[in-house]
């Protein structure tokens, strides 16, 4: 029988004309694409690229390029060498008298900022992992315990620290105000006779901290500070930028392992990845790019106790590494990474969501076809004269660095990412189109045993540029028409409706594979089976996508329905097709 939970999120739904949008599973819409260096479609837009960046940015008045130096990398998870890369340096560097290199190139060390949260969180799972998320911080932190014991269930002045998970201090919904004494304190930035005259009404010096960007604070100080602040809101709340959540969490990670955090980052994440060019503490000034005095630039503004927020540096090559590294799971288990590269909290833009401590972008592959999405998890950083992005887009195995550094124009890092993001998804999504499409398309057949009747089973399989997936078509099975029955079996099997449903089949990876014996392997896909003739249909609790939701519904003897598998030789050539339900291998004609 067909499942109860199906028969009642179909039922009431209404026939339409016009065909709506596949909604295909969250994940990667198409086997990912190999060989990017040598495909003529990436080379193209590399191409593209070549004349936009010197055209819009580097010779452009308006822009200002002649006083900021930057580089650009876009990275496969698969290729080690970048699939394009752009590097500037500022004419006016010469005149600057840097300390720093001269011309910027792969190798060229900047500043990241705030990109530091990603190695900080990197760090951490490769260490502690992610099984004590949701402890609280007050477990591993002395001093935040005793503040709790001091005030039992916080107030408004003084943080729940029980209740704020380790968890939250990476995914930004602590509720902990931004900064202690390094950011937003005025009493560190501006005289005071100036902040009068703003409106600032004269306080007792004591209220201001004691330490801040010079001398920067102790562990003690700070916490000791700790016991100062309000929170903005409860835990798991909102989400509200805190610098001071990464400093917390490195002091975790400084408690569980016994080693000071800059280590554990450069014994745990730079030495096994080999990066060269990626520091923890300032590196000499020959490596990085300085766009002016190693002070005024920030390039040497060390963070100290608050270096788990912010004070890395990284070379654009060492960055796309990293990118590489996250996608392809290096220092993590892989289901560590798929847990790691999820949203962990809304934002008030729907297209928006934030993880740990990415910030996660929906983008949208079609305009004319809805629920066709990929997700970039992003980073931004800045820091004095230094501004850095790292996006990573695990559906494609797609990456992007961003580095610059000098005086910059606001929002150039993003504005460089869409650049690259209109440019590379388009590319990418065409490119795995074709390659599925050399790999899996064509007609499949049961193969004729001698002395044994003749069955009539076959399918085609297709792609499609507005469709997501690959199409199973003329999908027979003994005679029968395999799409209709797979999609009216969950629903309305009058014939009144057969005559209607609009049939869809569309297959989807799963991740999951095997090897065989001899070579080759098999690899799984999800058939997700679809009635296009159903009415599009969004409302308030209503919705025309939550295909996951019918993941399955249909076994026979105990296997799936919607279990496509491929048989792949030693060559990687597709030679077969098996569906799980109906045991009968088909062969590619
Ligand atoms: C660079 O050094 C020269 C020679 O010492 C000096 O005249 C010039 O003002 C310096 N420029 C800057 C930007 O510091
Ligand atoms: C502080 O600001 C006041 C008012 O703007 C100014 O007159 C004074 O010179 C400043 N003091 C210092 C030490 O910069
Ligand atoms: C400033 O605060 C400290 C500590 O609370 C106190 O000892 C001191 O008397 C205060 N000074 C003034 C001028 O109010
Ligand atoms: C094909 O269908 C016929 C008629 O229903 C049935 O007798 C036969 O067992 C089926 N064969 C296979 C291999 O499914
Ligand atoms: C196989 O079955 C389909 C669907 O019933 C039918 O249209 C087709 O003619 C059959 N082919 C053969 C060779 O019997
Ligand atoms: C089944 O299909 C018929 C014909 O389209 C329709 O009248 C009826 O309402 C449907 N029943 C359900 C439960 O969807």
């Amino acid at each position: 029988m067909f499942s109860l939970l199906v028969a009642l999120t179909l039922l009431g739904q209404l026939h339409s004309s016009a065909a709506k949008s596949n909604c295909p599973l969250y994940g990667p819409l198409l086997p990912k694409p190999t060989n990017l260096l040598q495909d003529a479609g990436i080379r193209a837009a590399g191409r593209n690229l070549d004349s936009v960046f010197p055209r819009y940015i580097d010779n452009n008045k308006v822009v200002g390029a002649d006083r900021f130096s930057y580089a650009v990398e876009v990275f496969s998870a698969n290729d080690a060498k970048p699939l394009w890369s752009h590097y500037w340096t500022a004419p006016n560097l010469r005149d600057l008298n840097s300390t720093g290199v001269s011309k910027v190139d792969t190798n060229t060390v900047f500043r990241v900022g705030s990109i530091t949260k990603i190695y900080t969180v990197l760090t951490f799972l490769a260490t502690v992992g992610d099984g004590i998320w949701n402890d609280p911080v007050t477990k591993y932190i002395p001093e935040l315990a005793t503040i709790a014991r001091a005030v039992p269930g916080g107030s408004m002045f003084v943080p729940d620290w029980d209740s704020i998970t380790v968890g939250s201090l990476a995914s930004q919904t602590s509720g902990l105000i931004r900064d202690y004494a390094l950011l937003g304190e005025l009493g560190w930035q501006l005289n005071l006779t100036r902040l009068y005259d703003m409106g600032f009404p004269p306080i007792n010096i004591t209220e201001f901290p004691p330490c801040g960007t010079n001398p920067t604070c102790s562990r003690q100080q700070l916490l000791y500070g700790l016991s100062k602040l309000p929170p903005s809101f409860p835990s798991h709340t909102t989400p509200t930028y805190s610098d001071l959540g990464f400093v917390i969490l490195s002091y975790i990670a400084e408690t569980i392992t016994g080693k000071d955090f800059k280590s554990l980052v450069k014994d745990t994440v730079i030495a096994p990845l080999k990066l060269k060019n990626t520091f923890v503490t300032a590196p000499d000034d020959s490596l990085g790019i300085i766009p002016g005095n190693r002070y005024s630039t920030s390039w040497a503004f060390e963070m100290a106790e608050e270096s788990a927020t912010g004070n890395m540096y990284a070379s654009a090559g060492d960055l796309s590494a990293i990118g590489r590294a996250i996608m392809k799971s290096t220092l993590l288990k892989p289901a560590v990474t798929r847990r790691w590269l999820k949203p962990s909290a809304f934002t008030s833009d729907p297209k928006s969501q934030l993880g740990m401590p990415w910030g996660v972008r929906q983008i949208e592959l079609s305009s004319d076809q809805t629920y066709q999405f990929v997700h970039a998890f992003n980073k931004i950083g800045s820091l004095g004269s230094y501004t850095s992005l790292i996006a990573v887009i695990p559906e494609l195995d797609l990456g992007f660095s961003v580095l610059a550094a000098g005086d910059l124009p606001a929002g150039l890092a993003t504005d460089i990412a869409d650049t690259l993001t209109t440019t590379y998804v388009p590319a990418i999504m065409a490119t795995a189109r074709t390659q599925a499409n050399v790999l899996y398309a064509g007609t499949y057949r049961v193969a004729r045993v001698r002395g044994s009747p003749s069955i009539n089973s076959t399918l085609t399989i297709t792609t499609d540029a507005s469709k997501p997936g690959l199409g199973v078509t003329n999908w027979i099975s003994n005679g029968t028409d395999m799409g209709l029955v797979a999609t009216a079996i969950g629903q309305n099997i009058t014939q009144a409706y057969l005559d209607k449903v609009k049939p869809s089949v569309r297959l989807y990876p799963t991740g999951l594979e095997e090897k065989v014996e001899g070579g080759g392997k098999r690899i799984a896909f999800k058939a997700v089976f679809e009635d296009l003739s159903l009415a599009d249909k969004k409302a308030s609790m209503s919705t025309d996508c939550s295909t996951w939701v019918t993941v399955t519904a249909v076994v026979y003897g105990s296997q799936p329905l919607d279990l496509f598998i491929f048989d792949v030789d030693e060559d990687g050539d597709v030679t077969g097709v098996e569906n799980a339900a109906l045991r009968v291998k088909l062969g590619r004609v």
